[in-house]
Parts: structure tokens; sequence; C-alpha cells
């Protein structure tokens, strides 16, 4: 049975940008369901008692296992997205990926713009990625539940730009949701641990 992991702060943590009634809906309705669904779809299969990231890997892109994907590929992606984000975060990082995002990108704020606009350009529901390929880091974006680890890519932090993630906050406005994150809530030393 997969459960779903707790949240590392509390729901109102990362208040004003996410406010606790989005995060009630997002952790407590949407990601639980996707646990919730995973657990019915993988019962009495193989991937009952698979890890996660196998499940998630060997699911990708067959059609006849979208199902057991999308909702086990979306549970691993909350978790992601929660520990991507904390109180008191954003803004220009430090530790090790200060000077890797100087040598991708150029400067902070090349990087700051970059992620920005894949997470706006991302048509409809997905997520906008920062990660390590090789010893490269790079902004990507994925549709729907689409992963970049099953690409071989790292992911280093993430943000959430389905609907449900800022429709009760900023409403349409998923650009000042972007930038807020990027600006107060990324979680840099998140992404320091994730450097491999
Ligand atoms: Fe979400």
């Amino acid at each position: 049975m997969f459960t779903l992991p707790p949240l590392p702060w509390a729901e109102n943590a990362l208040e004003p940008v996410i406010s606790a009634n989005t995060i009630s809906f997002h952790y407590g309705k949407h990601h639980k369901t996707y646990v919730d669904n995973l657990n019915n779809l993988v019962k009495g299969t193989e991937y009952e008692s698979a890890p996660l990231e196998k499940i998630i890997n060997e699911t990708a892109g067959k059609a006849d296992k979208a199902g057991i994907f999308n909702n086990a590929a979306q549970v691993w992606n909350h978790t992601f997205y929660w520990n991507s984000m904390r109180s008191g975060g954003g803004g220009k990082p430090s530790g090790k990926i200060a000077s890797m995002i100087d040598a991708a990108f150029g400067s902070y704020d090349n990087f700051k713009k970059e992620l920005s606009t894949a997470c706006v350009t991302q048509f409809g529901s997905g997520w906008g990625w920062l990660v390590q390929d090789g010893s490269a880091l790079k902004v990507v974006k994925t549709a729907n539940a689409e992963v970049p680890f099953t690409k071989g890519q790292k992911p280093l932090l993430t943000i959430d730009v389905w609907e449900h993630a800022y429709y009760l906050d900023q409403q349409n406005k998923r650009a000042a949701y972007v930038d807020a994150v990027i600006d107060k809530l990324l979680n840099w030393d998140f992404a320091n641990k994730n450097l491999g």
C-alpha cells in the first residue's frame, strides 16, 4: 500500500503566496486521490509492492499502463513539489548550486527568467523543473504527470503549474504564482541535497 507522505511544513507555512486553503485541497484532496487511485490500480499486480520510481520508469510511455503511470508519477511529483518549497525560501541560492546556476545560465536572473518562462508557457497542465542532465543544469517543462527522470534527467526542484496549484489564490494569473514561488518559496537546501 502506498501512503500519503506527511507535508514537510504546516498547511499555512507558505502564506501569503500559497494559502492553507490551497494546500488543504491540493494535498488533502488532489495528492491523496492520486495515492488512492494508485493503490486501487496496482492491487493484485506486479506493482503492488514495487518502489514508486520503478513503477514510474517501467510504465512511462506505455499506453496500456497510462493510468498507473499517471497516478504513480503524480504521487511522486507532488511529494517532490512540497519539498521544493519552504517558508522564507526563494531568491538567490547559496551552496554548490549557486555556482552551478551561474555556470549554466550566466546569472541567477537569467535562470529565474528561464524557469518562469518554462512554467508560464507549459500549455495546459504540467510542471516546470530545474534538472541535472549529466553535469549540466537545465530548465525543462513536462506535460500532465510526466517526470524528467524517465528521460535520464535528475530533478532538483519543481513547480506545479496545474491550475489546482494556484487557482484559489491567484485565479488565472499563473505568472504571478510562479514568480512568487521563485522569489519567496524555492527550497535551495533541497536542490543542493538533490545534486548527484
Ligand atoms: Fe498538483
